[in-house]
């Protein structure tokens, strides 16, 4: 992945309007966000399969497992596949790996979450295309843009994945 870093510095870059109003803006962040891979952070790059070109990106953040057994989802899509249906292609491939047993190479999570700001309803669409349900509002949440941000919280458990085939 670390061949990944000039292409990803690209399609940040050409997206920092896009993903800035809503998330951190890293262009030259890949290389640091692998060494930060471990058993709490795993990242998806989601690709267009015709073209090779980096569609978007996915953070599977904050897993937990024990008894949780669950994690948050961040995601930034990238111009100019943005908006083309892509994403949310991409996306239930990775909710679908979350879910997966350990044993297949899933990461054997049994609920994922998604903070979503009050006003972001491309995100909001797009947590609501992948079938997770709304679960509440919490006052400042998360520190973004130099302010602590309010957020809806949207969750899916394993149960309610139908499956891959079926998500479409
Ligand atoms: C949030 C974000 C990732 C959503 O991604 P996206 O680019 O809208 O997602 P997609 O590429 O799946 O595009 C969805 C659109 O394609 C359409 N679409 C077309 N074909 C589709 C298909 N086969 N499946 C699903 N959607 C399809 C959808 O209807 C939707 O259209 P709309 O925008 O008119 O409602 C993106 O807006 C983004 O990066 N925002 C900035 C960063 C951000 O907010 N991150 C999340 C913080 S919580």
């Amino acid at each position: 992945m670390t061949a990944d870093a000039g292409p990803y510095a690209v399609a940040v870059r050409r997206s920092a309007e896009h993903v800035g109003r809503w998330n951190p803006v890293e262009p030259d962040g890949l290389p640091e966000l692998l060494e930060r891979q471990g058993p709490g952070l795993r990242t998806f790059l989601i690709v267009d399969l015709a073209t090779g070109d980096l569609v978007g990106k996915c953070n599977v953040a904050n897993i937990v497992m024990g008894r949780f057994c669950n994690a948050a989802l961040g995601y930034d899509s990238y111009l100019p596949y943005a908006g083309t249906g892509r994403m949310t292609e991409g996306m239930r491939l990775v909710v679908d790996r979350c879910f997966g047993p350990l044993t297949d190479g899933g990461l054997g999570l049994h609920r994922l979450e998604i903070n979503v700001q009050p006003s972001n309803e491309r995100s909001i669409a797009l947590a609501r295309r992948l079938g997770f349900r709304h679960e509440g509002f919490t006052p400042r949440m998360l520190f973004l843009d130099g302010a602590w941000r309010d957020h809806e919280r949207f969750a899916l458990t394993a149960e309610e994945w139908p499956g891959i085939t079926s998500a479409r």
